[in-house]
């Protein structure tokens, strides 16, 4: 796993125009803006996978995470998103934040089995209509360590 750096920005962007719809990826240009910003930070699994988490205070989110299609499946967005979680830990994180699309299946499934409860749902919040589900899981509970 890679610390991401402003230099990881052309990098990350592209892990994320091949995992997004054109329409929801995010240029080098975003992640080096996102990189910039306190409390946030990427981490680099070189098989290809990134994740772009925010660690303020006692909260914490993922701001986006993505794999490529072709190493899917293979438990790097498991990887990515334990180790998000353990090092927003260290930062003084107690509660761990993330939304997902309503009919992104996947994803949902891996935050499910990764300990993560809906808590809301933001109705029509993507592009595509789909609702929002906000959910989240206490940073220090069972299977944060790992990554
Ligand atoms: C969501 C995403 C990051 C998952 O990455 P990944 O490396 O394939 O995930 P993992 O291999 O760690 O999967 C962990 C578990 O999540 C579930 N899961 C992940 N993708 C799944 C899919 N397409 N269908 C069903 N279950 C899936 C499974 O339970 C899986 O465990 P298993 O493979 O042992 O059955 C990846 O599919 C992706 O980049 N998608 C496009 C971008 C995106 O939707 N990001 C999330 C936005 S909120």
């Amino acid at each position: 796993m890679i610390e991401a750096t402003l230099a990881h920005a052309e990098a990350m962007a592209a892990v994320h125009a091949a995992a997004f719809p054109p329409a929801e990826s995010w240029d080098a240009a975003a992640f080096a803006t996102q990189l910039a910003m306190p409390g946030v930070f990427g981490l680099i699994d070189p098989a290809g996978g990134i994740i772009l988490a925010r660690a303020v205070a006692d909260e914490a989110e993922v701001l986006t995470i993505a794999v490529l299609p072709a190493a899917r499946r293979h438990g790097i967005g498991r990887r990515l998103l334990a180790a998000a979680i353990a090092r927003a830990g260290t930062m003084g994180g107690v509660m761990f934040f993330l939304e997902v699309s309503d009919v992104n299946t996947g994803a949902l499934l891996l935050y499910e089995t990764s300990g993560f409860v809906q808590i809301g749902r933001r109705r029509r919040y993507y592009p595509d209509g789909s609702d929002a589900l906000v959910m989240r899981r206490p940073i220090t509970c069972g299977a944060a360590a790992g990554g």
